[in-house]
């Protein structure tokens, strides 16, 4: 099976499209429908059936979710309704769609997708892939194998968790400017180095199409900083890979 729709469910948007794992492309259009709201397992399932649909899709789906997946489990959902928490995600959305769905970490995704195809590729030892939208998602590779579900957005910094601080979404809460911003995200990846000391880290996020405006402000780390290659394709490039 070399074809597998990947879903991405972010805060704001499901997006879905048709992905080639073997090349790591993706081969069809892309569809969004916007997250419910309340966004609850039940009107979740109802949008993964409805993106299934739109491709009239009968194969293996892979879909990153924004919390931490274990075992097909959902464990948390910090920008999702708590109603998520301890819920079946493979069995409700395996059901609700009628194909055979895999879940995986929407970071998690999008490390696999810049590690196999991307900014990662080729990079051995360890690297850390930070994604930057409404939370922060982090996942981390020793020689290309993951280490599924770190939650570095979440380690504390000056008594705020990282997202807080370093999300894309606290920059705009916090009109913040690009070298205000820069501040906080150099802080988060030092604290990163410190702990893991890896050989790159690569950002993720919509934001990282503005690498050029920020990465003067992140000298201090010593660690090389890339930017996704593959942006907003790399969760759901990424979720399709985690269904092979
Ligand atoms: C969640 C992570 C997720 C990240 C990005 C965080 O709030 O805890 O699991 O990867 O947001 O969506």
């Amino acid at each position: 099976m070399t074809r597998i729709l990947g879903i991405d469910i972010g805060g704001s948007g499901m997006k879905a499209a048709v992905v080639d794992v073997v090349s790591g492309e993706i081969v069809s259009d892309k569809h969004r429908i916007d997250t419910p709201k309340p966004a609850t397992p039940e009107a979740m399932g109802e949008v993964a059936a409805a993106l299934v649909d739109h491709f009239e899709w009968k194969g293996p789906v892979g879909v990153g979710f924004p919390g931490v997946i274990q075992n097909g489990f959902v464990r948390t959902a910090a920008n999702l309704h708590k109603s998520w928490v301890d819920i079946d995600g493979d069995a409700l959305f395996t059901k609700a769609c009628g194909c055979d769905v895999v879940m995986v970490n929407d970071a998690d995704a999008a490390g696999l997708a810049e590690v196999k195809f991307g900014a990662g590729a080729g990079v051995g030892g360890v690297v850390i892939l930070a994604t930057l939208g409404t939370g922060i998602g982090s996942a981390i590779f020793t020689d290309g194998k993951l280490v599924p579900n770190s939650e570095f957005g979440h380690l504390m910094m000056g008594g705020k968790i990282a997202e807080e601080r370093a999300s894309s979404r606290a920059k705009d809460d916090n009109d913040m400017s690009y070298k205000e911003w820069g501040g906080e995200l150099e802080e988060f990846l030092q604290e990163m180095e410190k702990l893991f000391w890896p050989n790159l880290f690569i950002l993720g996020g919509g934001i990282s199409k503005s690498f050029h405006k920020f990465e003067e402000h992140l000298s201090k780390v010593r660690t090389p900083v890339k930017p996704a290659e593959r942006l907003n394709r790399a969760g759901i490039v990424g979720a399709a890979l985690a269904a092979t």
